[in-house]
């Protein structure tokens, strides 16, 4: 029989966390410590109720309150066939950032038109891929590109929709390296050459202006300053409506609103930013006497971060008296560079042991070779040994997004679980695959 416990990191974890008569932690109906005996550790487990409960919470509180909305999900998060099949049944757009993502999506039959191809530096390869694959809509990012794909459209005899990504110049006060909405930013065109851009693109034959984006940065956790970018932008878009009939058929605001990872660190609901965003949408435009335009959202974090959990088996332990102890497990850096990169918090239960009481404050360090490979600093946990298994909350998001070889580790399984069904999403990879690429 299974129980749900109030270990109150339970809810961090997937919406159907439990925890089962033998302690084990339970997601999607398995028990965590069968998986990892099925499936080897690391293991990222990815929660489909969860996944497709996120997709409907973007799709009512946006749809309720603001008909015209488009969810389109950033795939930099987390890229994965059967994740764009999700996507794909859940009615969600895609934002893409490569050929390569592209390429995957197409590859899983996700519809392409639904797609906003993003990024400062795309290759003529890269828009060309896009035209001939179909891409709905690229998001320009400078005047180098919009001339380069002006061309390509033409080569190609196609009039491609476009957005122009704006820099609106305001501060949304998360880390630094993950902030991108301000006029110091290597993304968009800043507001002083904006108008510049949209009279150029207007006049583009081959390209259709059909809208204006920005995306402020990531992680964020204040809705003003989407209210004021949104100022921002309809005020530039009233401006060139009066000067030149640009008319803004759509407002992609980006993603970046942010997630909670630890107890002590709540995040904005998603009915608040949808209420903020979209009341600023509304009363803007009616100041401005704008048409309402469709509203793009491009959540990445929030649709996958919490459906996945990442399973550790513990290996080395090492007590430095009156120092710290230091819980070693099999994955790390490599699997999760987050902590080492933007010095991210996360929170862990020992999974075969959740009903246990936290005796012992740890150090949980990464098996790779860097002092800075920690996964989590000082976290209270019950006493452990060799062989248990360590599972951490909120591991959906721009982490294997994010990982790599090094070490020459191989990258973990992935598996779907629903209702106590499995699916391998991605199958761990092998010798054979770090050596495939190798011509020696
Ligand atoms: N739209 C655009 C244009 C973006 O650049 C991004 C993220 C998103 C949407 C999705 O943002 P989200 O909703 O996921 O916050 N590696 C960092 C995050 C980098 C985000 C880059 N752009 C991290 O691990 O925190």
């Amino acid at each position: 029989m299974t129980i749900k416990q109030d270990n109150p990191r339970l809810k961090l974890f997937p919406v159907t966390a439990e925890v089962n008569n033998k302690g084990h932690l339970v997601i999607g109906g398995s028990d965590t410590i069968e998986l990892v005996k099925e499936f080897g550790t690391p293991l990222y487990v990815f929660d489909e109720a969860t996944l497709r409960g996120k997709c409907a919470e973007f799709k009512k509180e946006f749809g309720e309150r603001y008909e015209n909305t488009v969810i389109v999900y950033a795939g930099k998060a987390f890229m994965n066939r059967t994740l764009c099949l999700i996507l794909k049944e859940e009615g969600l757009g895609l934002d893409v950032v490569s050929a390569g993502e592209m390429a995957v999506a197409r590859s899983a039959g996700f519809p392409l038109q639904k797609a906003y191809f993003h990024g400062n530096n795309k290759s003529a390869d890269e828009l060309r891929h896009a035209l001939e694959w179909g891409v709905g809509y690229i998001v320009v990012d400078n005047f180098h590109e919009l001339d380069m794909l002006s061309a390509i459209a033409r080569e190609k005899g196609k009039k491609q929709a476009i957005l122009l990504r704006l820099t609106p110049g305001i501060d949304p006060h998360t880390h630094k390296f993950i902030t991108t909405g301000t006029t110091d930013s290597k993304f968009g065109f800043p507001l002083m050459t904006a108008e510049d851009a949209i009279t150029k693109a207007m006049t583009a034959p081959n390209l259709n202006l059909i809208g204006l984006h920005f995306h402020l940065g990531s992680q964020i956790f204040e809705v003003e300053p989407y209210e004021q970018a949104i100022g921002v932008i309809l005020d530039l878009a009233a401006k060139m409506k009066q000067n030149k009939g640009f008319i803004l058929k759509q407002l992609d605001i980006g993603g970046g609103v942010g997630v909670q990872y630890t107890l002590d660190a709540p995040a904005p609901s998603v009915s608040s930013y949808a209420e903020a965003v979209t009341s600023s949408v509304k009363k803007g435009c009616q100041k401005l006497k704008l048409e309402l335009p469709q509203l793009v959202i491009e959540p990445g974090r929030a649709i996958v971060c919490q459906a996945g959990v990442a399973l550790y088996q513990v290996g080395a332990i090492k007590d430095i008296p009156g120092v710290r102890t230091y819980v070693s497990i099999d994955g790390g850096m490599a699997d999760n560079i987050r902590p080492a990169i933007y010095g991210s918090k996360y929170e862990a239960v020992v999974a075969n042991k959740v009903t246990a009481r936290d005796t012992k404050v740890v150090t949980i360090a990464g098996k790779f070779c860097e002092s800075g490979d920690i996964l989590i600093r000082d976290i209270n946990l019950p006493e452990m040994t060799a062989g248990d298994i360590i599972a951490v909350p909120c591991s959906g998001a721009y982490c294997l997004a994010m990982g790599s070889n090094y070490n020459s580790s191989l990258k973990p399984a992935v598996i779907l679980v629903n209702r106590g069904k499995t699916q391998v999403m991605r199958r761990r990879e092998t010798f054979d695959d770090l050596i495939r690429l190798d011509m020696a």
